[in-house]
């Protein structure tokens, strides 16, 4: 289940009404979506799966995409998958923990494991939301926000777009308050 984490305080939302209410006003969106379809748990055990599984793994959940596809318009998708030792862990850690806005929207369809997005709230407030298998999340365009691993470095998104070349990480050298290791 996710959760909201405010920057240095105690205080933490677990109730996914509040939660959405929370993150509305930046038009950010969480939505459950089970990780189902027909042998996705099997293709999930893999800690590192080579290009064959990825590309198998796709295929399995693309009944999200098809839907995706017809309601908001997204024409690919691909695989996240970072684990412990990834050769590219630090470089990506080092590329997206930092305060950035993207001119595409970003949206994330956590299919294993988990990972942590930062938001800036309207009255400057820091959040941390903690998500995990079964979580999608939509970030529109120009949105403040940073991304994380926990500590058990290990997550399997898909990623859903509507045109390559939105990616690269605005950063607005906003300074990221700290928090609590969910
Ligand atoms: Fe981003």
């Amino acid at each position: 289940m996710a959760a909201l984490q405010y920057a240095e305080t105690v205080q933490r939302i677990t109730d996914t009404a509040r939660i959405a209410a929370t993150l509305a006003p930046l038009g950010v969106t969480l939505q459950a979506i089970p990780v189902t379809g027909a042998g996705v748990a099997a293709l999930l055990t893999e800690l590192q799966p080579d290009p064959e599984a990825q590309a198998a793994l796709l295929t399995a959940l693309d009944d999200v995409f098809r839907r995706l596809q017809r309601e908001r318009g997204y024409q690919e998708r691909d695989l996240v998958v970072l684990y412990p030792g990834h050769p590219q862990l630090a470089e990506l850690t080092a590329r997206f923990h930092r305060v950035h806005t993207h001119d595409d929207e970003e949206v994330r369809y956590i299919v294993d494991g988990e990972g942590v997005f930062g938001f800036v709230l309207e009255d400057g407030a820091q959040v941390e939301l903690t998500v995990h298998a079964g979580d999608y999340v939509h970030i529109p365009a120009g949105v403040e926000h940073w991304f994380r691993l926990t500590d058990a470095q290990r997550i399997k998104a898909v990623r859903y777009f509507s045109a390559r070349g939105g990616w690269t990480p605005h950063y607005t050298d906003r300074a990221m308050r700290s928090f609590p290791n969910p």
